[in-house]
């Protein structure tokens, strides 16, 4: 049932190439330059006058829908606001008759994002789900499902749901951009046929799986680290840091890096391990001088950023791990799955129950 792997989170992660694949196919137009959603209710008329959206989620999904921001945003140019579910459906949201809604959870049941589900159609919005399962609760109430092709889930800790999600979302914009007009044709082609490689690119990604072992092996004798990254790579080092917290407790943080000195700082003291994401290479010498700050107090260093960077990044930090080149938007599609397998080989090396981690279940169903 383990497909010959040890773990059901280790076979997930090596799942995602396929799960890429699926949540793609038969969304891209047979040209491979544009995107459709055939089955949405949600009109071109109304994607039109779309004024903001909300993604609520909870835990990984909740992750997704903060990359899912600055997907929409830099592609459809719509604001848009990420919360978690427990505290959108309290806290009185504000939902225009033009707020389009889309909650997303893998399991479909998860107790609080069905309520953020309610609560925003008892205001009057169009809600759309993003879901790994089509006959969940949350799919039968949504106004829409966006379903992601990942296949079931076993694992605790998400893995290839989360990755789907992203796909889910980038389609999403893709289609939303074409809708509005506020991408060219030619750019979107461009970003599908950057997609189109990433199922290859998670491969190459996944044979880096002994030197990350080795690095986990490491941070797994530590009691505290850090991660920090800066945009997109923000939002991924929230997902690493809830992972490794998730299946091998030890204790970490994500950080905006120009956050850092704003108090945690503090914090960093000789040894301890930051693991910085580094991809965006708009904001690179920024995320640099985040990195020299926390090395000048005697900080341990490891980024994940492309191969080319390698000779120039081993000046300042102590270890590089890289990804295959992309565009900007895309990377979180394959640094995340660096990520998971640190998470996953320093639950190992502690002997924790990597599929099954204490005080969990796989599906929330309380409040
Ligand atoms: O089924 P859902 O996507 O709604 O679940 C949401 C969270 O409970 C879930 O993502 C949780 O954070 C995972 N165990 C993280 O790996």
């Amino acid at each position: 049932e383990k497909g010959g792997f040890d773990h059901f989170m280790l076979k997930e992660i090596h799942e995602q190439p396929k799960a890429y694949r699926d949540t793609m196919l038969g969304r891209i137009n047979e040209d491979g330059k544009g995107v459709h959603f055939t089955d949405l209710n949600l009109t071109k008329e109304q994607i039109k006058n779309i004024r903001n959206i909300q993604i609520v989620a909870c835990g990984t999904a909740y992750h997704a829908g903060l990359v899912g921001r600055n997907i929409i945003e830099s592609l459809a140019k719509i604001p848009v606001e990420t919360d978690v579910a427990s505290e959108y459906r309290y806290r009185s949201p504000i939902i225009a008759k033009d707020t389009l809604v889309i909650v997303v959870s893998q399991s479909g049941e998860t107790a609080d994002t069905l309520a953020a589900l309610r609560e925003a159609q008892a205001n009057g919005a169009h809600v759309i789900a993003v879901t790994n399962v089509v006959g969940s609760s949350i799919a039968r109430d949504a106004n829409d499902v966006i379903a992601t092709l990942a296949g079931p889930e076993i694992a605790v800790a998400s893995t290839k749901a989360y990755t789907s999600q992203l796909i889910a979302f980038y389609l999403l914009g893709l289609y939303m951009a074409e809708i509005r007009g506020t991408k060219t044709p030619e750019e979107i082609a461009h970003i599908l046929a950057a997609m189109d490689s990433l199922p290859e690119q998670v491969e190459q990604v996944l044979t880096q799986a002994p030197i990350i072992k080795e690095y986990a092996e490491h941070i797994a004798q530590h009691k505290h680290l850090f991660f920090i990254g800066r945009g997109v790579d923000y939002a991924v080092v929230q997902e690493g840091s809830l992972k490794l917290k998730e299946i091998s407790y030890i204790h970490s943080e994500a950080y905006a890096a120009g956050e850092l000195k704003h108090g945690t700082l503090a914090l960093i003291e000789e040894g301890i391990p930051v693991i910085a994401l580094a991809t965006q290479e708009d904001v690179l010498e920024k995320t640099l001088s985040n990195i020299k700050e926390v090395k000048a107090r005697g900080a341990e260093v490891m980024v994940v950023s492309y191969e080319e960077r390698r000779e120039e990044l081993m000046k300042s930090v102590d270890k590089v791990l890289s990804i295959p080149r992309t565009l900007p938007l895309l990377t979180p599609a394959l640094s995340v799955v660096v990520l998971q397998l640190l998470a996953y080989y320093a639950s190992l090396a502690l002997e924790h129950d990597v599929d099954k981690p204490r005080n969990l279940a796989k599906s929330v169903t309380v409040e």
